[in-house]
């Protein structure tokens, strides 16, 4: 079993700790040659392939004369290549190919609940997205050929109106980079940018994710639904007479404000709403089940000579005793929190460590087996 860990820095002479104090959220760092012998992990063929399945995300995006067109997938073709500024964008390509995984886990320098997706672009020569900015950091590795980006720290991020996709008004650059295969460029929230390829190119993004407020607000008042009990009925015993019966009195809206004031929300309730929101599986995520799953006891002898593998689509998160896993939580004893969280750390977990494993851990195991969220280990 390989150790999926980020075993050697992306970030060429800084290290991890320096890029958190210095870059991370701050100011654009420009690594060259941070992935010095790059292969790119799919072709331009399997690229275009994957944008013509339903359950990935795609975008074309076409600009002619500072116009673009853009269209969303899935593609069953796309323009020639010999036709110059067209861009393909693909979402996710990570829960999909195993390379792509392995290239993300690399930036597990940043805690996996802050980590997105890696989405490939592929662009003819001309080819962007135009200038614009992104909500979220993002490092933009340079897989395949050239590309030219432009970048300003501006702040005036007014957009044209009526673009059918984010085009700054006012674009204005203060640096400009050639990047060339296995150079990155590291982008905080905000920061203009715009990337032209210099010819065919294929650029990765590794974006971040970063909920917001109102976004976790309504996500944690629909958990808190499911999670409230409040006893009892309105009633007025007091109630006195009125010659305004449309009136909504006092009396009744301080009861009532009374009553709903009971609503608390502890730690523990904020930790599974939050281990659970960040686990949860995008709306296009599908889990592929074994054609023929073994049955518990071969499952559990297998995964024993084997060691298992979180599944590319799955999420797992832990804090304390709380585990989560593609938006469903438990709470486990210390004990059996060990493994679990060995798993959620190293997306595996190797055949000596799940023989020690409890019944209970192994039941969990086999369901998430069956599920498709886990997988018996193939390269060992
Ligand atoms: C691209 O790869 O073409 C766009 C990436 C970005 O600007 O965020
Ligand atoms: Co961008």
């Amino acid at each position: 079993m390989k150790n999926t860990s980020a075993a050697i820095n992306v970030l060429g002479d800084i290290s991890p700790a320096q890029f958190l104090k210095e870059y991370w959220q701050k100011k654009p760092l420009l690594i060259r040659a941070a992935f010095p012998d790059l292969k790119p992990v799919l072709s331009a063929k399997k690229l275009f392939a994957m944008a013509k399945r339903d359950d990935v995300e795609s975008r074309l995006i076409c600009a002619f004369d500072q116009h673009w067109d853009m269209s969303n997938g899935p593609f069953s073709a796309l323009p020639d290549t010999s036709k110059d500024e067209w861009t393909l964008l693909v979402q996710g390509v990570n829960l999909h190919d195993k390379a792509a995984d392995s290239l993300l886990r690399r930036f597990n320098f940043i805690p996996n609940a802050r980590l997105d997706d890696l989405m490939i672009s592929y662009a003819t020569n001309g080819g962007g997205v135009g200038a614009h900015f992104d909500s979220y950091d993002v490092f933009l590795l340079q897989a395949h050929g050239r590309r030219r980006w432009r970048i300003g720290a501006q702040k005036d991020l007014s957009l044209i109106e009526g673009m059918p996709l984010k085009i700054l008004r006012r674009f204005v650059p203060e640096q400009e980079f050639e990047l060339e295969p296995g150079d990155m460029l590291y982008l905080p929230p905000h920061y203009a940018h715009e990337g032209v390829a210099i010819g065919e190119c294929m650029t990765y993004s590794i974006g971040f994710r970063a909920p917001s407020f109102q976004e976790l607000g309504e996500a944690f008042l629909n958990f808190m639904v499911d999670t409230i009990e409040l006893a009892g009925r309105f009633s007025d015993p007091d109630l006195k007479l009125t010659k305004h019966p449309a009136e909504l009195s006092a009396s009744m809206l301080s009861k009532v404000q009374d009553q709903l004031e009971q609503i608390k929300f502890t730690h523990s309730d904020m930790t599974i709403f939050l281990g659970e929101y960040l686990t949860e599986p995008k709306a296009s995520v599908f889990f592929d089940s074994p054609k023929k799953p073994f049955a518990p006891m071969r499952f559990k002898s297998e995964a024993c000579k084997k060691g298992l593998v979180l599944s590319l689509k799955t999420q797992m998160l832990y804090k304390g005793g709380h585990i989560f896993i593609n938006g469903e939580s438990f709470v486990v004893s210390a004990a059996d929190g060990i493994p679990l969280k060995k798993l959620a750390d190293e997306r595996a977990i190797l055949p000596e460590t799940l023989r020690a494993c409890s019944d209970d851990v192994f039941e969990a195991f086999c369901i998430w087996y069956e599920d498709g969220w886990l997988e018996l280990c193939d390269n060992n």
